[in-house]
């Protein structure tokens, strides 16, 4: 498996026609010698819910993408829902996607023969004649992927058809495979049932469940950066770790998924997926090959070794809270209980912070601080590694001790690493000041970076299970968070508010402060 060398080739409309390109050179003499090695047989992929906001930002534009890069040549898309659209309403809808980000730039003539591809069937999720014209639109392609984008409610009835009508079965000489999008499940229970439901029909090895996070750049130059650099492993563990911090803030709102959010919150919605994935790939054991099975096992027994939050210890280890009124980029926005589709009183939290300790050789004792909420201040996510202070400082500026090394992974908006280090001002006297020596993205790569969800359909066409999430992965997450959320409603756990536009409630600073910490400015 090659997890970390697919570069795009370059767009043109011949390339996008011919089936020769795909080992193109990259037109970027950074990338030259690496050729793009996973070709995608041809397929098609079925997305139930086309008609929804995922197919219209991410799907459709990442298809699109793969397309123009010459990846994908032969395919058909065939949108599954309920409205009465046709093939051309489908084509003329998908035109409209893509008229936003790169793909604007597209020719039309690129558009035509992208959109030519595209087909559609108008049916009820439960309706067995919608499933019986499954087979006839994929037209003699040698692999089927049914991706289900649809609420979760009806991935039931959508397994249980695709199941009776044997479309779990592979056509020869071929494959099928379904795509999970979350949430799967928002309990220990219901997840557990969706997996059950998934294995009636469909083997493991036929399922993906999706965490976009896993198709982010920079969470998978995690893995790089800690095995593939000897400098950083000596120091990664509890004699050097002081403590880590995991921030992932939207200054974003529910907007208009106010209805899927008051059954969700930022427990459910953030922690219990991404934020779990960038924590696993940071602290999990070497794997030992680059394996799918390898890979998720040892990030699994991280979350086995989560010590577990007690009922009793919600409140010690865990705050929760809302946002109130406030201003972002200068202009007003509601509170939380004011946006549509939320109830006036309701108890869904749209932050969340939380202590954690994984009780391994490696990581006892260190502490780790992960935060998520909308409507903070800016949009940012990151990891910051604290290192322990040296047994012996021999240098003070003013009295002060200089402030201990930390190693800053930029996961978005900015991509990059940089580590604080401390560095002797210029001049005559000796005083300390902290710099940061810094590696960006943009400039070391130039703009390379695809969407994360063309590496994710990508791999799924491969059939590279990797960066997508296994059943044991999602149930032992879900029996950890499942915990706090039994434990905040026992408790009745207060929740706490903080303005739009600020780094979260007063609360959340209390978590650090225990231990004599800081949370990093946002
Ligand atoms: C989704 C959540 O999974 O991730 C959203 O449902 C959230 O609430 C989004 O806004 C954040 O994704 P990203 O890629 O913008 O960090």
């Amino acid at each position: 498996m090659s997890i970390f060398f697919v570069k795009s080739v370059a767009a043109t409309l011949s390339a996008a026609h011919s089936d020769n390109n795909l080992n193109t050179m990259s037109t970027n003499p950074l990338l030259d010698g690496l050729t793009f090695a996973r070709e995608p047989g041809s397929f098609a992929l079925y997305i139930f819910g086309a008609t929804g906001d995922l197919t219209r930002k991410k799907l459709i534009p990442a298809l699109f993408s793969l397309f123009t890069k010459g990846i994908i040549s032969h395919f058909r898309i065939i949108g599954f829902a309920r409205r009465p659209w046709t093939r051309e309403f489908f084509q003329n809808e998908a035109r409209s996607m893509l008229d936003h980000g790169p793909a604007r730039a597209a020719s039309t003539a690129v558009k035509d023969a992208f959109l030519e591809k595209l087909d559609y069937i108008s049916s009820t999720f439960d309706n067995p004649e919608g499933y019986a014209q499954i087979e006839a639109a994929a037209q003699g392609m040698e692999g089927r992927i049914f991706y289900l984008s649809t609420p979760p409610n009806e991935y039931p009835a959508i397994i249980e058809n695709l199941g009776r009508a044997g479309h779990h079965h592979a056509p020869p000489g071929g494959y099928s495979r379904i795509i999970v999008e979350k949430p799967i499940g928002r309990d220990l229970a219901s997840a557990k049932e969706l997996n059950t439901q998934l294995a009636a029909w469909f083997d493991e090895s036929q399922i993906y469940r999706i965490d976009h996070y896993l198709g982010k750049e920079t969470v998978q130059n995690l893995l790089v950066l800690r095995f593939c650099n000897n400098i950083f492993e000596p120091l990664w563990n509890n004699h050097f770790v002081d403590h880590i911090q995991i921030t992932i803030a939207e200054s974003i709102g529910v907007g208009t998924r106010g209805n899927y959010y008051e059954s969700s919150g930022a427990l459910r919605d953030m922690i219990q997926n991404h934020a779990f994935q960038l924590l696993t790939l940071l602290t999990m054991e070497h794997p030992g090959e680059l394996s799918a099975e390898a890979i998720r096992s040892e990030k699994v027994k991280i979350l086995k070794s989560l010590r577990p939050i007690t009922f009793r210890e919600v409140n010690r280890y865990t705050v929760r809270a809302q946002y109130s009124q406030g201003v972002i980029e200068g202009e007003e926005v509601p509170g939380y209980r004011q946006e549509n589709g939320v109830a006036p009183d309701s108890m869904t939290e749209t932050y969340v912070a939380l202590e954690l300790g994984i009780d391994n050789w490696r990581w006892a004792g260190v502490p780790i601080y992960v935060r998520t909420g909308k409507r903070l201040s800016r949009k940012s996510t990151e990891i910051a590694v604290y290192f322990k202070e040296p047994p012996h400082q021999l240098f003070r500026t003013g009295g002060q001790l200089p402030p201990p090394n930390s190693l800053i992974i930029h996961i978005q908006p900015e991509e990059g690493i940089s580590w604080n280090v401390n560095s002797k001002v210029p001049g005559y006297i000796t005083t300390v000041r902290p710099v940061n020596m810094d590696f960006a993205y943009g400039s070391a790569f130039g703009d390379t970076t695809p969407e994360a969800y063309e590496r994710l359909l990508l791999d799924c066409m491969v059939g590279d299970s990797t960066l997508y999430t296994r059943r044991d992965e999602v149930e032992t997450s879900w029996a950890f968070i499942t915990r706090i959320l039994q434990g905040w409603s026992q408790n009745q756990t207060p929740m706490a508010s903080y303005p739009a536009g600020s780094a979260g409630p007063e609360d959340a600073k209390a978590l650090l402060n225990h231990r004599g910490k800081k949370w990093r400015k946002l």
